[in-house]
């Protein structure tokens, strides 16, 4: 899949640059075309020669010299499938954040408008810094894919995430960008996630522990298999691919007045919020003072915002979550039924690895016949190809 592909291999100073012989490695023997760029540091680690040889093309270091052209990096640009920074320093994702163009590398990704994917190595310290998260955020906002750091010992004799990712999780990343399938190119999905806020005063909420990330893999590989997708989302600290239309919305009739307006112009909505089910019956106004004794809040009912598009689906197909603690497949297949819904994700979130605020989740998949496929823990990741695999069926 990376036959005839052709990546720039950049590679900045840290201890972690000989790690880049055996990515250079791999993508030749995968038939790639390699161009490797160094920020000066880099080649204090590993000899250009070395990845001159092993590439078979001239490897750029430092800044423009007079051997290449002015428009070097235009024409790099021009040509190359994807930039590849691993492993890329903090200095480098900063630049890279804040547009400064001071060497052939930064000045290249400026040019770039292809495939940007950079995979961190440094200090735990300076991986966990507020300045270097904030400038990994904003580049995962414009679309620069980010391979997390790996944990464990570092060069510098700390303890923590800072490592570079495994080369193999770095290759497989690379490839899957080339891989896609554009299985759901020209269909429309609408996707909810977030917990929603229910305000009791003008500062406090009734909320619960959903982190949104299951709808955010799940909109962001919608968009992998080129759907357009929309994301309602309650607030989370997560940034959908910058591709993906992103909907803020706080309470339960916020998200339900949204996902209305829009449901009748999609192909599949897919229910991964966690919507509350009462809301507060009267707001108070301003902040509720306490009062040493105990405090009633009346709360009212909201509205099922998927039993509503079950009752006013045409053609879309419905999926909606069930978070069951007991007598599960029974609750779920009866939401499945009373909701009009085409399939139903059973989350047993009274299992180790399922439910709130986790990286993995365990569910079956119940479909309208009741037949009830489960499936191992996995991460949210690999759930979201589950459970869009199973969309595609319903909308092909
Ligand atoms: N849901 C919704 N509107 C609500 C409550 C839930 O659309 N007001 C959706 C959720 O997004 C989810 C599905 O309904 O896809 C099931 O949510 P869940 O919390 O498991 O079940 P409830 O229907 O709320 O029922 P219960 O809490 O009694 O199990």
């Amino acid at each position: 899949m990376l036959s005839g592909k052709h990546i720039v291999l950049g590679i900045t100073g840290s201890i972690a640059a000989y790690k880049a012989v055996d990515i250079l490695r791999a993508f030749k023997k995968k038939s790639a075309k390699v161009s490797v760029v160094m920020s000066r540091p880099a080649a204090n680690f590993i000899s250009p020669l070395t990845l001159e040889t092993l590439s078979g093309q001239p490897v750029l270091v430092g800044r423009f010299n007079k051997k290449t052209s002015n428009l070097q990096h235009i024409y790099l640009a021009r040509e190359a499938d994807m930039l590849l920074v691993a492993p890329a320093t903090a200095n480098i994702i900063g630049k890279f954040a804040h547009g400064i163009a001071d060497d052939f590398l930064s000045t290249l990704y400026l040019a770039f408008t292809n495939k940007v994917i950079i995979a961190p190595a440094m200090n735990v310290h300076m991986y966990t810094h507020k300045t270097v998260v904030n400038n990994m955020m904003y580049l995962a906002d414009i679309g620069v894919d980010i391979i997390p750091a790996g944990e464990g010992e570092l060069a510098c004799g700390d303890t923590g995430a800072g490592r570079l990712a495994d080369v193999d999780i770095i290759i497989e990343h690379v490839c899957s960008c080339f891989d896609s399938k554009k299985s759901l190119l020209g269909k429309k999905i609408l996707i909810t996630a977030g917990a929603s806020r229910e305000q009791i005063d003008d500062f406090r909420f009734i909320s619960n522990p959903s982190t949104g990330k299951m709808g955010y893999v799940l909109a962001d590989e919608a968009k992998r298999r080129g759907a357009e997708v929309t994301l309602i989302s309650a607030p989370t600290n997560l940034l959908p691919s910058k591709q993906i239309k992103l909907i803020k919305i706080n309470t339960a009739q916020e998200m339900y007045n949204t996902v209305v307006n829009h449901f009748d112009h999609f192909d599949a909505l897919v229910m991964a919020a966690a919507v509350a089910d009462y809301t507060p019956l009267n707001k108070f106004s301003g902040k509720i003072k306490k009062q040493g004794k105990p405090l009633t809040i009346e709360l009212k009912p909201t509205i099922d915002i998927l039993k509503s598009m079950g009752k006013r689906k045409k053609k879309q197909v419905v999926v909606g979550f069930a978070a069951e603690v007991e007598n599960i497949i029974e609750n779920a297949k009866e939401k499945l039924e009373q909701k009009n819904l085409d399939m139903i994700v059973l989350n047993d979130i009274s299992k180790k690895g399922a439910g709130f605020g986790l990286d993995t989740n365990i569910i079956s998949i119940i479909d309208k016949a009741g037949n009830v496929a489960e499936y191992p823990i996995m991460k949210k990741e690999a759930v979201a190809g589950v459970i869009l695999d199973k969309v595609e069926n319903l909308l092909y």
